[in-house]
């Protein structure tokens, strides 16, 4: 594991949108995998802006998220949809089929998590996915649990990410409970990973991560196995390593 320890949100979001943008340039056609949440929003606002400044070329570029609501409309503000749209897609030249997002709406949904698996095969791999943490060491929507899951499925959220998602919603009662996200086998056959924690609430899910042992109970522990992990910590969630 790479560790990149930066002193504010500001430097967590410049490093994390130089790593991408010099993975753009390398490979013109990389297929990225993409977090939502609070933690990068910073990065895809340094990356719009490398775009506009005529640095960065999104034509070639394919994308998967990690993982969307089940049940929410793409066009609810809530959903990851509507999220990398206003945040990322509408800003850049991105080709609309080339963004992938686990469908929430299908009605088989066990089709379409084995149609998400497929797509991501189908396009050669991720080439680098982008990984934010939750407080309970959770990647993508893959919680704590008795064991790793593999592959794109659906999840019951875990009290602790329902409460701490509820600060976009208006109340508690309001979050989905599920949610489509792709497994842990999913992430970790990922050429490249770059993780970013930013924040004291996660300084724990970090120490875990990067000295803990290797447990489905903290499923971000599991990256230690990977071959090519970067990890930007921000001051704060760097307080326990
Ligand atoms: C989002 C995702 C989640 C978030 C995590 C941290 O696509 O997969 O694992 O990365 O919940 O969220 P923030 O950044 O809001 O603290």
């Amino acid at each position: 594991m790479k560790l990149i320890r930066v002193k504010d949100y500001e430097e967590l979001s410049k490093k994390a949108s130089n790593i991408l943008a010099s993975q753009i340039i390398l490979k013109p056609n990389s297929v990225i995998g993409l977090a939502t949440g609070s933690t990068p929003v910073g990065m895809y606002r340094a990356l719009v802006q490398l775009y506009k400044n005529g640095d960065l070329d999104f034509n070639d570029i394919k994308t998967f998220n990690l993982d969307e609501y089940y049940e929410l409309n793409s066009a609810n503000p809530q959903s990851y949809h509507y999220y990398m749209n206003e945040n990322l897609f509408k800003h850049v030249n991105i080709k609309e089929r080339n963004i992938n997002i686990p469908n929430g709406m299908r009605k088989d949904i066990i089709e379409e998590c084995d149609r998400y698996e497929k797509k991501i095969e189908a396009c050669g791999g991720i080439d680098l996915q982008v990984l934010g943490i939750g407080r309970n060491g959770h990647v993508g929507f893959n919680e704590p649990d008795i064991k790793f899951e593999a592959r794109t499925h659906i999840v019951e959220l875990d009290h602790d990410t329902i409460e701490a998602n509820s600060r976009f919603f208006e109340s508690y009662e309001v979050v989905p409970k599920q949610a489509i996200s792709m497994g842990i086998k999913t992430i970790m056959h990922a050429r490249k990973i770059l993780l970013l924690a930013n924040g004291m609430e996660k300084a724990e899910a970090i120490y875990c991560t990067i000295k803990g042992k290797i447990t489905p109970e903290v499923p971000a522990s599991v990256l230690q196995l990977h071959p090519d992990v970067t990890i930007i910590i921000e001051e704060k969630a760097a307080l326990m390593i």
